[in-house]
């Protein structure tokens, strides 16, 4: 079994409040799971520095992630967010493609093709977000979406363009739903992912992993994890209840 990697998406969520109540018990918590786990939190970005600060001169026992990032590195782009500045400030996993910047910020997959390819190209770790929407799932176009969001990957970044990525499978419908695909129904689309991948990589994949997310909770983290395909999840709600996201990484391992 590879080594679980759990990501914590806060998204707009958050506080130094929060932060200090939380940040020391869960960096305490994870001390037994460092070699044996990967878990990544992606703040928003503005308290990344208090983060950091806050565990200053403390082993840091997880990673710090962005959720989202520009495709330039400086200039006249107000507002936005630079990938070397993330890596100026210790960010290397990086999520690009939510679906919720795809719908409120119409995101389309050549837009996110540009930035997954400027995060490899900085030797940070894009986290893909794909994944259909409800009516996709009802007229059985699961696979044929997901094809779509891989193959402009492809075609802009190359054969080993997955290489030293992660890919988070997450159903648009099972976002924040409390109603997660069920493990059978998700394996088989990871499976499929995994298989599509390679299939269009030009030689061995190196440290590709897929996560799922979507609704993951304690209650379903167990079955999930032990899914051949799943190798970790993007988790959003249950990341800010921290005993539950505790939870998490204890039963994912
Ligand atoms: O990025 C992860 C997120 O979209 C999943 O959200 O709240 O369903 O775990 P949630």
């Amino acid at each position: 079994m590879i080594k679980p990697i759990i990501m914590g998406n806060w998204k707009l969520n958050g506080s130094k409040k929060f932060i200090r109540n939380i940040l020391l018990p869960l960096n305490q918590f994870l001390i037994k799971y460092y070699n044996i786990c990967t878990v990544i939190i992606a703040p928003p970005i503005l308290y990344s520095n208090f983060i950091t600060q806050t565990l200053k001169n403390i082993q840091n026992n997880f990673f710090l992630g962005a959720q989202n990032v520009d495709i330039h590195f400086s200039g006249p782009f107000t507002g936005e967010i630079s990938p070397i500045m993330l890596k100026d400030i210790g960010i290397s996993y990086v999520i690009v493609g939510h679906s919720e910047r795809r719908l409120y910020h119409q995101e389309t997959n050549e837009i996110i093709a540009k930035k997954f390819k400027i995060l490899k190209e900085e030797n940070l770790v894009p986290i893909l977000c794909i994944g259909e929407t409800k009516e996709e799932k009802i007229f059985n176009k699961t696979k044929e979406i997901c094809k779509k969001q891989i193959d402009v990957i492809f075609n802009l970044c190359g054969e080993s363009a997955f290489n030293n990525t992660i890919i988070a499978y997450e159903p648009i419908w099972a976002i924040g739903s409390h109603n997660s695909g069920s493990p059978k129904e998700v394996q088989s689309i990871c499976h499929f992912i995994r298989n599509y991948i390679k299939s269009k990589s030009n030689q061995i994949l190196k440290n590709f992993f897929i996560q799922y997310g979507g609704s993951v909770t304690k209650n379903n983290a167990k079955t999930l994890i032990y899914q051949k395909d799943i190798d970790g999840f993007l988790i959003g709600g249950a990341s800010l209840q921290v005993e539950e996201f505790m939870k998490i990484i204890e039963i994912s391992n």
